[in-house]
């Protein structure tokens, strides 16, 4: 018997049948093989380590190289970089796990030291983030560059971007994609209106201003069938220097649509670095879950801030189906084992997270999991 029944129990969605609840979050790490953004056999090392997840997000995946925002982030754009995640699904696969890949452009979040040519990063207005980034291993936390704002005839090819990106990742052995529609990114920077100001029909009413987004989800549902494709959001969140001003309104026409093409998931991050859960932001995620479902849509995934205590319980209460876990999988490999057990949890050092001084395996695969702690 489980310590955490919920969590530990089986759940399908989609195409997708998954023997536990216990969800890896997406996590950037920064830990690619230069030069390239490629992934390869530390990679590889670190997701068979957390295969028993019920399913692995993979961490953000720049989608083109004018997607990327951060230096050594891992890209899906180039042959070595699908060659290199084949090293990490087929290791993921060794151990009968599942693995997503989280599709990123960053839109604005970006420098010009990171784009192609030196140009300005791209967004649907040109306004300028409150946000750091790094640019190199030596750079520090630099400002984000001013962005152009992208022409009404180019939007047609970052749909194509995300198209190619998602065949991509079929070729690279993932069991399925997560559109990342979070955290600021591009596609968060059009849904909501304190980034979008555009007056094309991609700006303006919510309808116009999910015109993109929604764009994106069809060409990759095109790609791979909608039983295998999520779409991770962020309401309430601030990161990346967002904001909208209905929430509800946006976030709710936005699951419906998803749920109308019957998405395998919705993926939200209620809770993070500058905000919190509190009634208004708990009855903004409970109204996302509902309409998704409505209208045909799959499993809401609840994630941010939770112990395995509140997350098995916002399960049996019907807050969530699945809960996908950030920090606590950085530190515990074995994460839905220890959950199953009722613990011992290991310590995530904040350190190391995007790779650090000591090197790129600390912190990253030299986490014990509880059979080589008590060894
Ligand atoms: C080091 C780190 C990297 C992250 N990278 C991503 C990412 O690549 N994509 C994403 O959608 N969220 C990312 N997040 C947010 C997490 O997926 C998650 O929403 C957040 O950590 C809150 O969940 P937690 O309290 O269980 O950690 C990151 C968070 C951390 C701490």
């Amino acid at each position: 018997m489980s310590a955490h029944p919920a969590l530990s129990s089986a759940i399908a969605f989609g195409e997708i049948n998954a023997p536990n609840r216990v969800f890896m979050a997406p996590l950037t790490r920064c830990r690619s093989q230069q030069p390239g953004d490629i992934p390869w056999e530390l990679n590889a090392e670190y997701y068979r380590q957390r295969a028993s997840s019920g399913l692995i997000i993979s961490e953000a995946t720049q989608i083109s190289p004018q997607g990327k925002g951060y230096a050594f982030t891992p890209g899906i754009h180039s042959p070595q970089q699908v060659e290199g995640w084949k090293l990490v699904t087929s290791a993921v696969h060794e151990r009968a796990g599942r693995i997503f890949c989280q599709l990123w452009h960053v839109g604005r979040i970006s420098h010009v030291d990171l784009q192609p040519d030196g140009q300005a990063p791209v967004a649907p207005s040109a306004q300028r983030a409150e946000a750091k980034t790094i640019t190199s291993a030596t750079s520090g936390r630099v400002d984000v560059s001013m962005p152009r704002a992208l022409e009404t005839d180019e939007l047609p090819g970052i749909v194509e971007q995300y198209r190619t990106a998602a065949a991509n990742a079929k070729a690279a052995g993932f069991d399925g994609v997560e559109i990342h529609g979070a955290n600021g990114y591009l596609l968060d920077q059009f849904t909501r209106d304190g980034t979008n100001r555009r007056t094309d029909d991609f700006g303006g009413s919510i309808a116009n201003r999910l015109r993109l987004p929604l764009q994106v989800a069809e060409a990759v549902c095109d790609v791979w069938g909608s039983g295998r494709v999520g779409y991770r959001v962020s309401p309430m969140g601030g990161t990346g220097d967002l904001k909208d001003s209905t929430p509800d309104e946006t976030f709710g026409e936005l699951a419906e649509h998803l749920g109308v093409m019957r998405l395998a998931y919705i993926h939200a991050v209620e809770a993070f670095r500058t905000y919190e859960r509190n009634d208004e932001n708990e009855r903004i995620h409970a109204h996302i879950n509902e309409r998704f479902k409505a209208t045909g849509g799959g499993i809401y995934i609840g994630n941010g801030g939770l112990t395995p205590d509140e997350a098995d319980r916002r399960i049996r209460d019907g807050l969530a189906d699945a809960v996908a876990f950030g920090e606590l999988y950085i530190a515990n490999p074995d994460l839905a084992e220890r959950i199953a057990q009722g613990g011992p949890y290991n310590k995530p050092d904040p350190e190391t997270y995007y790779a650090g001084d000591s090197g790129q395996q600390a912190g990253y695969t030299d986490y014990p999991s509880l059979e080589q702690a008590n060894a």
